[in-house]
């Protein structure tokens, strides 16, 4: 019982040794960085009740649901692909992409790739929030021309991004994440970003840029993918006893 917290100790120990300087040691690196091995894990065979059992830590902050925040200071999670919550986790670990917040609950002393799979698979098949927040709708014409001239093509019509080439779903995700990621990809923050997004965005302005943010917080999931308003996750009620949905038959 006490061992998953002696391992996150464990790792904020040796996280203050290394002086948190992590993501300056980090050679050039971009969207393809951990590509490969991001595809290799997509083939391991996910348990779910593992899965379920990590995301007891990443619910701290993404909340039981996985939806992180409306304010956007946590993004939600839920529903996104399995593909790319995996390849995230491999950067996030590894420096390619700074979160300096969720480095020490990834660590490969606490998590490692079979842990990153299961944890994706069960947050993929959590419903989305009902609701989310959105932008101001001052120029939703103008967002939705850039959108489906610039971003429709690797993110989808309708946001649903594509799991095989690892472009994350946008649709349903609360406003000011979507335009804090967008500007830490613009100004170079975003170390994994795609380049060619990352050329595209330069030449946006600041208005391009929050019209078609704001354009792509109002695309909506299917509802079959989305939650009723009120639901919670019953995996975590009950002081986090387990449902037994996913025990192991
Ligand atoms: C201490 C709070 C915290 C914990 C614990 C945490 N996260 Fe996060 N997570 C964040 C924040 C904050 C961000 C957004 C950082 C940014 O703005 O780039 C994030 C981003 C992410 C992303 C990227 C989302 C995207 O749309 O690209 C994924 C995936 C993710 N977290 C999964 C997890 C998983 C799985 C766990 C548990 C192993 C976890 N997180 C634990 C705070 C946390
Ligand atoms: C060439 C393909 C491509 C194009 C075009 C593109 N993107 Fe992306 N986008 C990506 C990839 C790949 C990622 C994930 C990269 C990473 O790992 O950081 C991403 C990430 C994002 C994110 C962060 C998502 C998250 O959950 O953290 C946002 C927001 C985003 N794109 C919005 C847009 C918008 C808006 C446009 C059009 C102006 C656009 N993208 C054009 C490929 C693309």
């Amino acid at each position: 019982m006490a061992e998953p917290y002696l391992k996150f100790a464990a790792a904020l120990v040796s996280i203050i040794i290394s002086g948190v300087g992590m993501a300056d040691q980090v050679p050039k690196s971009d969207a393809d960085t951990n590509r490969k091995e991001a595809e290799q894990a997509s083939t391991l065979t996910p348990d779910m009740e593992n899965g379920r059992k990590v995301f007891k830590t990443c619910a701290l902050c993404h909340s039981p649901e996985g939806w992180g925040t409306k304010d956007g200071t946590t993004p939600e999670i839920a529903g996104q692909h399995s593909t790319v919550i995996i390849k995230q986790l491999m950067d996030i670990q590894r420096g390619n992409r700074d979160n300096p917040t969720m480095v020490p609950f990834t660590m490969p002393m606490v998590l490692n790739n079979q842990d990153f799979v299961d944890i994706a698979a069960y947050v993929e098949q959590l419903k989305m929030a009902p609701t989310n927040l959105m932008g101001s709708g001052k120029n939703l014409k103008l967002g939705k021309e850039i959108y489906a001239k610039e971003c429709a093509k690797c993110h989808g019509k309708n946001g649903e991004g594509d799991a095989k080439e690892f472009y994350p779903k946008i649709h349903g995700q609360n406003y000011n994440y979507l335009l804090r990621q967008m500007l830490w990809i613009k100004h170079g923050k975003r170390r994994n970003a795609n380049r060619k997004m990352i050329k595209q965005v330069n030449r946006f302005s600041d208005e391009d840029l929050m019209a078609v943010i704001d354009y792509s917080s109002r695309l909506r999931p299917s509802t079959s993918e989305v939650a009723k308003e009120g639901w919670t996750n019953k995996d975590f009620s009950n002081s986090f006893k387990y449902s037994p949905k996913y025990e192991k038959k």
